[in-house]
């Protein structure tokens, strides 16, 4: 009998495939200029998604990680201060926050866009309350406008988490370009993803870019005057090369994980499994195709069992974490959060995905309700 093909969660061995030519020499140019961190590789990619993304300013750091890092610091946020975020996302939106000792206040999610419900979020302001972190979750943009109209009233800072949802639009708009500093991640996995680490901050304000630029070396204004203690958080070079690469693929790529995801949308029709809605006013970039399921563990089994990867984004919310629990109050319950966590799972959206591996992803779903229920 023929092996059937596995079906990963990402192979990033494919697009490689795809792009090796192009990279191999990007790479072999930074080696022969021996010019390893920032400088004029580093400077071109800010320029470009400066551009590609309508930010006036974009400045490549270590990882979305430090993006969020530097953002935050950069607007003001420090000890005592509090933050107002989703409690559904990846560990660093939060834990950016408490490494400054400021307390992530954690918000409940839309149940149906899994983003930070606006909602929900003007309870929750108090004096000591200086920014809100939206993340455009899974590729799509949190509900923008009630934010921003909420940070204009109250003063507050606005950083969005872009690290899953570079190209993405909110009502046209590029996310990340909104607030007041946007942040990218190039983590591998992302839809733009570098060799290894990366981040970046974007914003349009001259005086948040001014000191992000200088918080990422050392928080030097100019070489060894330091008006503040900074970090060590440059992009390299490498990482510049062969994200410049891949940024040309970006709208290709995009593309292909929105047919994907259509193409699922259409086999999910009237099944138990509820696919992603999409929002009004928003276009998602499907870093993650998440599906809501019944029974999620024992479809999560059976998927690996057919040699089809699937993954649970995030199986613990960030107020349930350990870390977070001198900073949580007493007995939080965030009830869409906390179900969100336990009924959700991300399948295969890559880009080189075939129509038939799509196909039969669905049909392995589907058939896993029909022969059980
Ligand atoms: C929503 C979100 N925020 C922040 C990050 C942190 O980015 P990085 O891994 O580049 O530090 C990630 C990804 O890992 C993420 O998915």
């Amino acid at each position: 009998m023929k092996a059937r093909k596995t079906i990963p969660l990402l192979d990033l061995k494919a697009q490689w495939a795809e792009i090796r030519d192009e990279v191999v020499p990007a790479v072999l140019a930074v080696l022969d200029s021996q010019q390893f961190i920032l400088g004029p590789e580093v400077e071109a990619l800010e320029l470009e998604l400066a551009v590609y993304l309508g930010a006036r300013y974009a400045i490549a750091v270590a990882s979305g990680t430090d993006a969020l890092l530097l953002a935050l610091r950069a607007l003001g946020v420090g000890p005592g201060d509090e933050v107002i975020t989703t409690a559904y996302s990846f560990f660093s939106t939060a834990s950016t926050s408490a490494l400054l000792g400021a307390r992530p206040v954690f918000v409940d999610i839309d149940p149906v866009t899994y983003n930070l419900d606006p909602a929900q979020i003007e309870k929750r302001i108090t004096e000591r309350t200086r920014a809100i972190v939206p993340v455009h979750l899974f590729g799509q943009p949190a509900h923008l406008a009630p934010i921003l109209e909420l940070a204009r009233l109250y003063r507050l800072a606005v950083i969005e988490d872009t690290a899953q949802a570079i190209g993405s639009r909110y009502q046209g708009v590029a996310a990340g370009s909104l607030g007041d500093a946007g942040c990218l991640s190039f983590y591998p996995s992302k839809n733009l993803g570098g060799f290894g680490d990366g981040g970046m901050v974007l914003t349009n304000r001259e005086d948040v870019a001014k000191t992000v630029r200088e918080l990422r070396v050392h928080g030097a204004s100019r070489e060894y005057h330091h008006r503040r203690v900074g970090y060590n958080s440059r992009l390299d070079a490498l990482q510049a090369a062969v994200l410049r690469v891949k940024l040309k693929y970006l709208e290709r790529w995009t593309y292909a994980r929105r047919r994907h995801a259509d193409q699922y949308d259409r086999l999910f029709v009237d099944s138990p499994v509820r696919a992603p809605v999409k929002a009004k006013g928003c276009e998602h970039v499907y870093n993650n195709y998440v599906i809501r399921v019944p029974r999620r563990d024992e479809l999560l089994a059976h998927l690996r069992e057919q040699g089809i990867g699937a993954a649970v984004y995030y199986p613990v919310p960030l107020h349930r974490l350990e870390c977070f629990a001198p900073l949580v109050p007493e007995g939080l319950s965030l009830p869409e959060a906390e179900r969100a966590s336990r009924e959700t799972m991300a399948i295969p959206v890559y880009p080189e995905l075939s129509e038939e591996d799509v196909s039969r992803v669905a049909s392995t779903i589907l058939g896993f309700y029909q022969h059980s229920s």
